[in-house]
């Protein structure tokens, strides 16, 4: 059960999560080399120089972006912004040359350190979890199919209110998160709750863009993983639900075909069931 007491979730808070969760993560301190600072900043600042020019960009339109600019460091909205506008883009970049299963965004909701069971699990949830129950199989294997034993699978995703624990309040820690490692035949097989589509806060200054524009601020229903195993790249990717709303408007567009499920009933009877396999391509 969620505390009767529990605030209700803003766009300031997961916002804040966020900004504070990634200053926590390794690649968080990254530096970059003077040369690709030059070039790309200076590229960057090209491009939007040629868009000041192209459309003829106002003193108050300059001072509405200023405005709105100051706003999202407040709001701790820079991890949402760059994981909704930007990552899909590096995802596409940093995975062209990969043969095996496609990857997509991490965005901004991935905590590591989920609990661990081997081959079969059901995910931490409330007793009173809704939604539809699901049950999410398949097997790891190399490129050339053969299964790959103790892989890592970490399955994290939103609940049936598109709320991710952590990162709202009233929802216990590792809520719908966790981790398996394959058998011997690669196999691992979650029991979860199927997750519902996620609308990016509307409440702060990302949402104040949405609408600003008149854009809709949803995702589409969705799985995050990490597969990795010695020896093998890993992969950060998603799964989404094959006719599901906003499949094919993804705010992030994260979707790749390659990346839909189409679960069918369960043969135990209750909620749905899904087989999805990985291929991992070899380490770089
Ligand atoms: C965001 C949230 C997600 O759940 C996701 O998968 C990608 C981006 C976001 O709010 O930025
Ligand atoms: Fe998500």
């Amino acid at each position: 059960m969620s505390a009767p007491t529990a605030p209700k979730p803003t766009a300031a808070g997961s916002g804040r999560s966020a900004t504070e969760r990634f200053a926590r993560k390794e690649r968080a301190g990254a530096t970059v080399d003077q040369a690709r600072v030059d070039t790309l900043a200076t590229a960057a600042l090209t491009a939007l120089h040629q868009v000041i020019r192209e459309h003829g960009v106002t003193y108050a339109e300059y001072d509405a972006l200023k405005a709105w600019l100051i706003r999202v460091g407040e709001d701790g909205e820079w991890p949402l912004f760059l994981d909704v506008w930007v990552e899909h883009v590096v995802e596409e970049v940093a995975n062209t040359d990969r043969q095996g299963t496609k990857g997509s965004i991490e965005g901004p909701y991935y905590i590591p350190g989920a609990p661990e069971f081997r081959t079969e699990a059901t995910l931490p949830m409330r007793d009173d979890e809704k939604g539809t129950p699901f049950v999410f199989q398949g097997t790891v294997t190399d490129l050339d199919g053969s299964p790959v034993e103790d892989a890592t699978v970490e399955l994290w995703h939103a609940d049936d209110d598109g709320y991710y624990s952590q990162f709202a309040p009233g929802i216990p820690e590792w809520n719908l998160r966790g981790t398996i490692l394959t058998g011997p035949d690669g196999r691992f097989a979650f029991s979860t709750m199927k997750p519902a589509p996620y609308q990016i806060p509307t409440d702060g200054s990302c949402g104040a863009l949405v609408a600003a524009a008149g854009w809709h601020p949803w995702r589409p229903a969705h799985l995050h993983l990490k597969v990795s195993a010695p020896g093998r790249a890993p992969i950060t990717t998603q799964l989404y639900f094959e006719g599901g709303e906003w499949v094919e408007n993804d705010v992030a567009q994260a979707v790749k075909p390659e990346l839909i499920l189409r679960p069918t009933p369960a043969a135990s009877g209750t909620g749905e069931e899904v087989t999805y396999d990985f291929a991992l391509d070899p380490a770089q």
